[in-house]
């Protein structure tokens, strides 16, 4: 019998976590468990700060309301924690047996971890060391292994394809080529779908290194029909296939894990092109508009369903788990087989054999559709 639980949010704020905040909060009233919220992510877990979630004004009316209302934390990585000592030098220590005294003390009968692949991470070894843990996968990136959608992500897609619609009128008014940045640092499928959404010319993805003068030529293609422009998607993570993804590195730093950020991408594939095909070309970089503001009507659905499955695994007992959706159907599998070092599994799902991450496979049938309708992917 579980009385008490506990909801964290880490990692990028995406539309869909005050939907699945609400519904684990909900399930857990009909069920009549006490649920609270770590403020922060991991952050609030390793500071012991907390707050009742049910019977409250914060929890009320969050459904469309996008962000998080207990927070989010990003690089907080408490196996490798960035420690500034008093003198200032800076230290990465291991904290996680403070985060399992905590919950201990308080007596949390599980936490939901809602988080993309490193905040699972940090949940299976969490749940390794006896915190129950359930995850619940969350990024629009959509790029966690052993499900077929994050919550977020169709919100994400739908502001790219908003922002296509709204980009052709320019690009045919003024006969120039419109480029759009997207997020999607080592997957494409913000960029894929919503070039199909949005009717883009050309997408250009990390999984497939592009030849700049194969988006050119395409272009140049649609000049001689007589089509005076073009719109472009790319996504921050999409390299030439003689060069390396364009990042700017300020804030990165090894030892923590913390991750790459990426800049740029778009505005060298728009120069480059306006070189190359003579039509004036132009970027827009839509950055964390795909991840601010309120859920579509499915996230909100997606984020529901995940966030109530959640607190019935808890319920059955079941921790150390991730909530997904396997072929259209809600369903749970072990954080091991999503995180964990079974490789193989990683390369089913997309990924690589270092990393589990589920990136776009060349026979998905959105790359299928796209070369069919005539999109150009750069290769
Ligand atoms: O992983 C989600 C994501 O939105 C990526 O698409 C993007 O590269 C990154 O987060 C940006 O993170 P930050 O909020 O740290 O700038």
């Amino acid at each position: 019998m579980i009385k008490k639980v506990a909801i964290l949010a880490n990692g990028g704020d995406v539309a869909g976590l005050n939907p699945v905040i609400r519904a684990i909060m909900r399930t857990a009233q009909t069920n009549g468990i006490e649920c609270y919220g770590f403020i922060d992510g991991y952050k609030g877990l390793l500071e012991n700060n907390f707050i009742r979630l049910d019977g409250n004004r914060l929890a009320d009316g969050i459904l469309p309301k996008g962000g998080s209302i207990i927070g989010s934390s990003t690089n907080t990585i408490v196996f490798n924690y960035k420690v500034t000592n008093p003198d200032g030098t800076v230290e990465y220590k291991d904290l996680s047996d403070l985060c399992v005294e905590n919950v201990k003390k308080d007596e949390f009968d599980c936490v939901f971890t809602l988080g993309g692949d490193s905040t699972q991470k940090s949940a299976r070894d969490l749940y390794i060391k006896g915190i129950n843990t359930i995850g619940v996968p969350k990024t629009i990136d959509n790029d966690v292994a052993c499900t077929d959608i994050t919550f977020g992500y169709n919100t994400a897609v739908s502001v790219a394809a908003e922002a296509l619609d709204r980009l052709h009128t320019t690009a045919e008014t003024h006969h120039r080529i419109m480029c759009l940045e997207v997020m999607g640092r080592y997957a494409g499928w913000i960029a894929l779908e919503s070039a199909i959404a949005g009717g883009a010319d050309a997408a250009l993805i990390p999984e497939i290194p592009y030849d700049i003068n194969k988006v050119a030529e395409s272009i140049n293609k649609r000049i001689a029909r007589g089509k005076q422009f073009s719109v472009v998607v790319v996504s921050e993570g999409a390299a030439p296939k003689d060069g390396e993804a364009s990042t700017f590195t300020s804030d990165v730093d090894s030892k923590s894990g913390i991750s790459v950020k990426f800049a740029g991408a778009g505005d060298k594939v728009s120069k480059e092109l306006q070189k190359l095909t003579g039509l004036e070309s132009r970027c827009t970089t839509l950055g964390y508009m795909q991840r601010g503001g309120t859920p579509t009507a499915y996230d909100r659905v997606l984020s529901t369903k995940y966030g109530a499955k959640a607190m019935e695994l808890a319920m059955e007992g079941k921790f150390g788990v991730l909530t997904v959706i396997k072929d259209g159907k809600l369903d749970y599998v072990s954080l091991e087989d999503v995180v964990g070092n079974n490789k193989k599994l990683g390369e089913v799902q997309g990924g690589t054999e270092d990393s589990n991450v589920r990136l776009v496979t060349m026979d998905h049938e959105l790359v299928k559709t796209a070369r069919d309708i005539g999109i150009c992917l750069g290769d």
